[in-house]
Order: structure tokens, then C-alpha cells, then sequence
């Protein structure tokens, strides 16, 4: 590969490779496939025989989800950005995390660790029975999972669904399976990072996620408890989550 990526990126571009929609125009691109990124997407398509890069899903502040074709199935490609990450902010949620204590946490550093921190929890959540997107593979700042959604069309979060309150008891549950069973707190937990595939809610979006060790884990379990309650409050839906919260808490403490 040359080492100008954005001229390697033109390339792929000019072969159809990638096709940018709305939202991820010249500032996107130039943020998301610095040179290290681009290699490491291209490692990651190699090894998982990914032949092309569908269409983008989400952009946000901190990462691009991409929907690819993979020769196992089709598959989200998460690529989180390098510069524009707020990187004290990752700090609250990776010290006090005993499973990450010993890693470098340098500036460049960071970032592969909040990717890699991802891939680890939803490796443990899913080994613990926790309704997740099935992580695949991992390279730098690059995350593969398994793709939620049709051929169609990706997943929809929580907050775009009709019936949500069909997924209210089955969301507790998996919070409970994940503080019990995973040992984890997700620490981001709402009616965003909710996506609901073949009629069940799926919990994704777990960089931040911490071990039930963590001092603040009590604090972040009952921010995403109340952010559950208050999702289905303005649907009109009453719910109790003070129960799940003690007895939960009892486990954390
Ligand atoms: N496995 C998946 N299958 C289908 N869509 C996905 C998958 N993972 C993520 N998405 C889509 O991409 C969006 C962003 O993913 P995620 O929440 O993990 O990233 P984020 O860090 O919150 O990014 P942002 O900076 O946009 O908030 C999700 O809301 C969802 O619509
Ligand atoms: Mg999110």
C-alpha cells in the first residue's frame, strides 16, 4: 500500500470500493482514514475475506459503522476516530477497571485500548448469555461484529421502534444477566444504543463499559437504569427499576 492514504483512499473510492452517503463527505473521510486506520481496515478485510464495504450506517462523534460483506455473512465495521475522541473523557471509564490495569495509556495508545476494551465486553457479555452484536475480530481502531438488521435495512434503536414497551422485561433481563453473569456495567445504556433485531433488543456500543469492580459501576448502573425509566416514561410506559437497582447493587457492592 502507498503511503499517502488518502491518495490509496481515492483509489478505492475511484473503484467503487467504498460509496460515501450524506454525512460522511471530505472532513469525515479525512478524519476516519489516517494511515494507520486505513491499514488497519485493510489488514482486517484481508484476513476476514471482506470483499467490499456496502454502505455506512452511522457517523457519529466517536466512531463510523460501516455494513460489510464479509465471507461469513454480512458484518458492521466500526472504525473509531483518532482525532476526535475527547480523551479524558475515556479515562473515568478505564482506570478503576482492574481487567485494563496494566496497559499503555498514552495518547495514541488510548484509543486502541477503548477499541480493544469494546471487543473484550461484548466478548464477555456474550459469553455470558447477554443479548450482543458477536464480536469478530479486533485490529488498532478497527472493530468487526456481526451485523444487526436486513438486507434491507440496519437494526433500528429502541427510540424509532412502534412497540417498545415489547422489549421493556427483556431489556431488565439482560442488564441483570450482565451485571450477574458478565460482571459488567455498561455505563452508556439508553434508548440509543438499544437495537432491536429479530424482535429482541440487543445492547451495543461497549467501549465504556466497565467491571462491576469499578468504584463508579453502582453510579453507572443506576444512570442506566434511570435512563431506561425515563425512555419508557415519555412513551408513556410506568416502570419500576428501583427494585432491580437495590437488588443489583447488592451484588456490586
Ligand atoms: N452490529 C451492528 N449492526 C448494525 N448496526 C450497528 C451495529 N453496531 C452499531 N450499529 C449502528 O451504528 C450506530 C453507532 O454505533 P455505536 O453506538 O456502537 O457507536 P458510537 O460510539 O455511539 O458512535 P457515535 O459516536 O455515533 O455515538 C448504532 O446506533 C447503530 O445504528
Ligand atoms: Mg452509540
Amino acid at each position: 500500500m502507498k503511503d499517502d492514504s488518502s491518495s490509496a483512499l481515492r483509489e478505492l473510492i475511484n473503484r467503487g470500493e467504498f460509496s460515501f452517503s450524506k454525512g460522511l463527505g471530505r472532513k469525515t473521510e479525512s478524519l476516519v482514514f489516517d494511515r494507520g486506520t486505513l491499514r488497519a481496515l485493510f489488514e482486517i478485510m484481508n484476513r476476514l475475506s471482506i470483499r467490499y464495504i456496502d454502505y455506512p450506517v452511522s457517523s457519529g462523534k466517536e466512531s463510523v459503522v460501516f455494513k460489510a460483506q464479509a465471507g461469513g455473512g454480512p458484518v458492521a465495521v466500526k472504525i473509531y476516530k483518532r482525532s476526535t475522541i475527547k480523551f479524558n473523557k475515556l479515562h473515568e471509564y478505564i482506570d478503576g477497571d482492574h481487567r485494563f490495569d496494566s496497559v499503555n495509556r498514552s495518547r495514541s495508545g488510548i484509543i486502541l485500548l477503548w477499541a480493544r476494551k469494546e471487543f473484550t465486553n461484548l466478548l464477555e457479555s456474550r459469553r455470558a448469555g447477554v443479548l450482543v452484536p458477536e464480536p469478530i475480530a479486533i485490529n488498532k481502531n478497527v472493530l468487526v461484529m456481526k451485523y444487526l438488521g436486513t438486507v434491507k435495512r440496519p437494526a433500528p434503536q429502541l427510540r424509532k421502534v412502534d412497540d417498545p414497551e415489547t422489549y421493556y422485561s427483556r431489556i431488565l433481563t439482560n442488564v441483570r444477566l450482565l451485571v450477574e453473569r458478565a460482571g459488567l456495567v455498561h455505563a452508556d445504556l439508553s434508548e440509543f444504543n438499544i437495537l432491536i433485531h429479530r424482535k429482541k433488543p440487543y445492547l451495543i456500543d461497549m467501549a465504556q463499559s466497565v467491571s462491576i469492580t469499578h468504584p463508579k459501576a453502582l453510579q453507572f448502573l443506576r444512570r442506566d437504569l434511570n435512563n431506561i425509566s425515563s425512555f419508557y416514561a415519555r412513551s408513556g410506559i410506568v416502570t419500576n427499576v428501583e427494585a432491580l437497582l437495590s437488588e443489583l447493587g447488592r451484588s456490586i457492592e
